[in-house]
C-alpha cells in the first residue's frame, strides 16, 4: 500500500529515509537526485558519463578490458586523520585518541559547510548493505553524495542498491552517510576531474549513529561504508550490542586432511594485510588451501554455540596498488585483470597501467599519477604510494565459499600483528585471554623503519587506533568482557613478519613463507602442537614449524625468536605512558598483565 506522499519510483516506501533525503536535498540543494538501483546498466552509464567528464579514462580493453584510471587531485590523496572526529556528547566518550568537537558546534559547523554545498551536481542516493543481505550481524547504510566515482565505488564496495532497500523494508533503520565533495558549481561553471575542498571534515555521531563526510573524494574519507561506518560507528554500536567490529582481514585455511580453521588477522596500515588475505601457500604446502573471506574489516558476534562468528561486510576490495606483484600477491594481480577501477597508479603509452613494485620492465615513458610525462630519470614517483584498486569481491581468485555466508564463518584465532624490526618474535601465543588483550592493546608499528634499538612504536592498539569510535579504555573493557560470554573463545597470537637481523636485513621472507607460522596457529587451535612456555607468551620450538621448501636455520630461527630480557622489559616500562593517558578508565586487568609480564621476565 502506499500513501500520496511517498514517491513510488525510488524503491523504497522508509519514511524516515524518505524524510531525510528531502531535508538533505533541501540543505544541499543538488541540481538533480538519482536513486541508485546498483545494476549493471547504472554502474556502466556512471562510467560513461565520468569518462565524457574526465574523471575517468578508459584503459585499453585489450589490455585490461572494463578497466579505468581516475587522478585524485594531488591533495586529495589519503585519509586524513587530523581532520576525522568523533562528536560523542562528552569529550570522555571519545577518549584521548580521537579528535572530539561538541556535537553542538560541528552540527552547526556541518549545517553551514552543506549548505548549498551540492549545488550545480547530482545527488546520488546510495543505498547499501554492509554484510550479506539480509544477514543478522549486516546492516543497511544510505550514503547521499555528490560524487559520481563515490557512487560508482559504492557498487563495487558493498552491496549496493535495491536490493540493500529491499533488506530495508518501510520500517528498518539505517546509518545516514551525509557526503558532499564540497565543490558546488555556479551557473556556466567548468568542472574539474576530480572536484574537492581544501577544508576536509570527516565527522561520525557515535550516539546518533550518522556521518557527515566533506570535502574529500577519496578512500576512507569518501567510501562512508568502510570505516567510518564499518569501524567507527560499528564499533559503538558492537559495544552497546555485545560483539566486535575489527579492523581485521579474514582468512580461511583447509588442512590436506579437509580440516577447515578460520583465522582474523589485525595489522595497522602498511603491514601487507591484503597480501596476507590472498596468500598463496609455498612449496612444501601441497593439499593446503589458504582462502580469503576480507582483507580489512571483520564483524564479529557470538553465535549460540559460544564460539564467534565473523562476516566481512564489505563486497569489494580497496586495496594498494604499489609493492604489488607476481611475488607478493600473484591473486590481487589477476583480480585486477578486468573490471577495476585504479586510482593514481600510473598511465602507459599503450593504455596500461603501471607502478612501483610490479616487477617487470620499466617503461620508457608513462603519464604519472599528477598527468605528467615520467621517465625513469624522473625524480617523481610514477604511481601515488597509496594508489589503489577498487575491485569486486567476485573477481579474488581465493575468494572463500563462505565469503558472502550470512551466518559468517567460525573464528578459532585473533592474530595481532606490527612493523617491528627487533624484540618482537616471529610469533607467540597469548597464556590467556586477558593475556591476549594486552597483547593486542600493545601493539603497534615502528613510527620510521629504523634498524636500531631506539626507534619509537607508534601504538596501534588493535590496529584500531584511528577507527575506534569511542574511548579505547572502554574498547577494551568490552574485549575483556567477552571471555566469560564464549565457551569457546579463539586463542590469541601476535606475529611479527619484519624482524631485522644486525645487518638491518629482514630475517623473514614473508609473503607465501607466512604459511609456516599459520600452520603452527593452526596446530595450536585444533589441540595439537607442542610449545614452550615463556615470560613472554607460548613460542614454538624450531622442529614445531614445517620447513619443507625454505632453506631456513636454526640460527635463523633462533634470530627471529629469541627475546632479549632486557629489550622486553623495556617494552613493557614503554607501555606505561601508553596505559596512563587512559587514566582511571584503563581496565585494572590490563595493568596487571603489564607488571605480571615485568614480574616474569625478572623470575
Ligand atoms: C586502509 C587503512 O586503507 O587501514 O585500509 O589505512
Ligand atoms: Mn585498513
Amino acid at each position: 500500500m502506499s500513501t500520496p506522499d511517498v514517491p513510488r519510483d525510488v524503491g523504497t516506501g522508509n519514511k524516515k529515509l524518505l524524510s531525510w533525503v528531502e531535508d538533505m536535498v533541501t540543505l544541499a540543494e543538488p541540481d538533480s537526485v538519482h536513486w541508485c538501483d546498483g545494476s549493471q546498466e547504472e554502474y556502466e552509464s556512471l562510467s560513461l558519463k565520468m569518462v565524457e567528464s574526465g574523471t575517468l579514462i578508459p584503459l585499453n580493453p585489450e589490455k585490461r578490458p572494463g578497466c579505468f584510471l581516475a587522478r585524485s587531485d594531488p591533495n586529495d590523496v589519503a585519509r586524513v586523520e587530523d581532520r576525522t572526529f568523533i562528536c560523542s556528547e562528552n569529550e570522555v566518550e571519545a577518549g584521548p585518541t580521537n579528535n572530539w568537537m561538541s556535537p553542538v558546534i560541528m552540527r552547526q559547523t556541518m549545517n553551514e559547510l552543506f549548505s548549498g554545498a551540492m549545488r550545480g551536481r547530482r545527488m546520488y542516493v546510495v543505498p547499501f548493505s554492509m554484510g550479506p543481505l539480509g544477514s543478522h550481524i549486516a546492516h543497511i547504510g544510505v550514503q547521499l553524495t555528490d560524487s559520481p566515482y563515490v557512487a560508482m565505488s559504492m557498487r563495487v564496495m558493498t552491496r549496493m542498491g535495491q536490493s540493500a532497500l529491499d533488506v530495508l523494508g518501510d520500517e528498518g533503520t539505517f546509518v545516514p552517510c551525509m557526503h558532499s565533495v564540497g565543490a558546488p558549481l555556479k551557473d556556466g561553471q567548468e568542472d574539474v576531474p576530480w572536484p574537492c575542498n581544501e577544508t576536509k571534515y570527516i565527522v561520525q555521531f557515535p550516539e546518533e549513529r550518522s556521518i557527515w563526510s566533506y570535502g574529500s573524494g577519496y578512500g576512507g574519507n569518501a567510501l562512508l561504508g568502510k570505516k567510518c561506518f564499518s569501524l567507527r560507528i560499528a564499533s559503538v554500536m558492537a559495544r552497546d550490542e555485545g560483539w566486535l567490529a575489527e579492523h581485521m582481514l579474514i582468512l580461511g585455511l583447509e588442512s590436506p586432511q579437509g580440516e577447515k580453521t578460520y583465522v582474523a588477522a589485525a595489522f595497522p596500515s602498511a603491514c601487507g594485510k591484503t597480501n596476507l588475505a590472498m596468500l598463496i601457500p609455498p612449496n612444501g604446502y601441497q593439499g593446503w588451501t589458504v582462502s580469503t573471506v576480507g582483507d580489512d574489516i571483520a564483524w564479529i558476534k557470538p553465535g549460540e554455540d559460544g564460539r564467534l562468528y565473523a562476516i566481512n561486510p564489505e563486497a569489494g576490495y580497496f586495496g594498494v596498488v604499489p609493492g604489488t606483484s607476481m611475488e607478493t600477491n600473484p591473486n590481487a594481480m589477476k583480480m585486477m585483470e578486468k573490471d577495476t577501477i585504479f586510482t593514481n597508479v600510473a598511465l602507459t603509452d599503450d593504455g596500461d597501467v603501471w607502478w612501483e613494485g610490479k616487477g617487470g620492465e620499466i617503461p620508457d615513458h608513462l603519464i604519472d599519477w599528477k598527468g605528467n610525462d615520467w621517465t625513469p630519470n624522473s625524480n617523481e614517483l610514477a604511481a601515488h604510494p597509496n594508489a589503489r584498486f577498487t575491485c569486486s569481491t567476485l573477481q579474488c581468485p581465493s575468494a572463500d565459499p563462505a565469503w558472502d555466508d550470512p551466518n559468517g564463518v567460525p573464528i578459532s584465532a585473533f592474530i595481532f600483528g606490527g612493523r617491528l624490526s627487533n624484540t618482537f618474535p616471529l610469533v607467540y601465543e597469548s597464556r590467556g585471554w586477558q593475556h591476549g588483550v594486552y597483547m593486542a592493546a600493545t601493539m603497534g608499528s615502528e613510527a620510521t623503519a629504523a634498524a636500531d634499538n631506539q626507534a619509537a612504536i607508534r601504538r596501534d592498539p588493535m590496529a584500531m587506533l584511528p577507527f575506534c569510535g569511542y574511548n579505547m579504555a572502554d574498547y577494551w573493557k568490552h574485549w575483556l568482557s567477552l571471555e566469560n560470554k564464549l565457551s569457546d573463545a579463539p586463542k590469541i597470537f601476535r606475529v611479527n613478519w619484519f624482524r631485522k637481523d644486525a645487518e638491518g636485513n629482514f630475517i623473514w621472507p614473508g609473503f607465501g613463507e607466512n604459511m609456516r607460522v599459520l600452520e603452527w596457529i593452526v596446530n595450536r587451535v585444533n589441540g595439537r602442537g607442542p610449545a614452550d612456555d615463556t615470560p613472554i607468551g607460548i613460542m614454538p620450538k624450531y622442529e614445531d614449524i614445517t620447513w619443507e621448501g625454505l632453506d631456513f636455520s636454526t640460527e635463523s630461527f633462533s634470530n627471529i625468536m629469541t627475546v632479549d630480557t632486557e629489550a622486553a622489559m623495556q617494552e613493557a616500562n614503554a607501555q606505561e605512558s601508553l596505559f596512563n593517558s587512559f587514566g582511571e578508565r584503563l581496565p585494572a586487568e590490563l595493568e596487571k598483565q603489564r607488571q605480571d609480564l615485568k614480574a616474569r621476565l625478572i623470575e
